[in-house]
């Protein structure tokens, strides 16, 4: 794995001199952009330059590389642009959107409110089709929703009158699956997420990190090398989100599969991603796209990640990217 570079002087331990005298209100040409509301403007943060060095260091970090025996990308975009009608006018929500995602990467998707991170995984789950480019499934072109991608949403949208073990079951039943491999696939992922014991549950016998454990499962039921999952623990309480990133994680490791998974939370990006995209708003492009340092070491446990003195400055580093490249509409 590649080390993180640095610019000279842009990795000092020691918090930067705070300068001195009011923030300069960044005017100009090469001034930093506004902040969003409620954010300190860049310019009046003590750090930004140390962030702002870190962020270009992290850019020039690879990410498209393909992982080594990667074969085949589990799916591909290529200048993908999507604009929807507002009123008379046309808004481009993506624009020229390339990228390529490999077989047992974990992609961590970040980006500004409303910069196009849903827009993106419906068109790579196939909801969104009236775009512009290519969008290839394991080399094949996805014109549709198909059992090839599994998605995840937020909520975890249960049948509400199935039990677990028939939720997870259910894209086998449609496909016709015998009973004897869908039930014992359907043993093989209780186990995987931790509910062997929970299989007869209705989704209102379960708490809420055990739906969406569920959710999980039934994404992965069906033999599909790409899943999708849009901030799914982003309605969960801080334990139990914690302990739904180490399943999770735990789940990728061993069912060899391309995650690529939308968040707001950078720390959740850089304790999960094997990747990270940062996206950029107005309209959504991929402003950033590298491999994380902090999992140079995929074994690491999420303290030892946290406690690597990198965490900090990669973390303010990816803030300064978000918010350099906030909503502007
Ligand atoms: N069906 C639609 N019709 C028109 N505009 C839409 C539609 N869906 C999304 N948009 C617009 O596209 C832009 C991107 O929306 P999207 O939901 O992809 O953003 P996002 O990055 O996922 O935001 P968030 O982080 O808040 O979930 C927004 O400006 C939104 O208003
Ligand atoms: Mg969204």
């Amino acid at each position: 794995m590649t080390a993180c570079p640095a610019p000279a002087g842009a990795r000092a331990p020691a918090a930067p001199a705070v300068p001195e005298g009011p923030p300069s209100p960044g005017a100009g040409p090469g001034a930093a952009p506004a902040a969003p509301p409620g954010f300190p403007a860049p310019s009046e943060d003590p750090f930004s330059e140390v962030a702002a060095a870190e962020a270009a260091a992290l850019r020039g970090r690879p990410g498209r590389e393909p992982p080594a025996g990667a074969g085949r990308p589990a799916a591909e975009l290529v200048d993908v642009s999507l604009s929807y009608r507002r009123g008379r006018s046309r808004v481009t929500v993506l624009a020229g959107i390339s990228a390529r995602l490999w077989g047992n990467e974990f992609v961590c998707v970040l980006g500004p409110s409303g910069c196009g991170k849903t827009t993106l995984l419906n068109v790579l789950a196939g909801y969104a089709l009236d775009y512009e480019g290519e969008v290839l499934v394991d080399g094949a072109p996805h014109l549709g929703p198909d059992p090839s991608v599994g998605v995840v949403f937020q909520s975890p949208n249960l049948f509400p009158w199935l039990s677990a073990a028939d939720n997870i079951g259910f894209g086998l039943r449609m496909l016709k699956a015998p009973g004897d491999r869908r039930r014992a696939r359907v043993r093989e992922l209780l186990e995987l997420i931790g509910l062997e014991n929970a299989a007869q549950l209705l989704p209102h016998q379960m708490s809420g990190g055990m739906r969406q454990r569920v959710a999980i499962a039934r994404a992965l039921a069906v033999d599909s090398r790409l899943v999708l999952l849009d901030e799914p623990f982003s309605a969960l309480d801080a334990m139990t989100r914690e302990s739904m990133q180490q399943h999770l994680r735990a789940i990728w490791k061993s069912a060899g599969r391309c995650f690529f998974f939308i968040t707001h939370d950078i720390q959740e990006a850089l304790l999960l991603a094997s990747r990270i995209i940062v996206m950029s708003a107005s309209p959504g492009r991929i402003f950033a796209d590298f491999s994380n340092p902090l999992r140079e070491d995929p074994d690491a446990d999420f303290d030892g990640v946290r406690a690597d003195p990198r965490f900090a400055r990669t973390r303010a580093a990816l803030l300064d990217m978000i918010q350099g490249n906030s909503l502007v509409i």
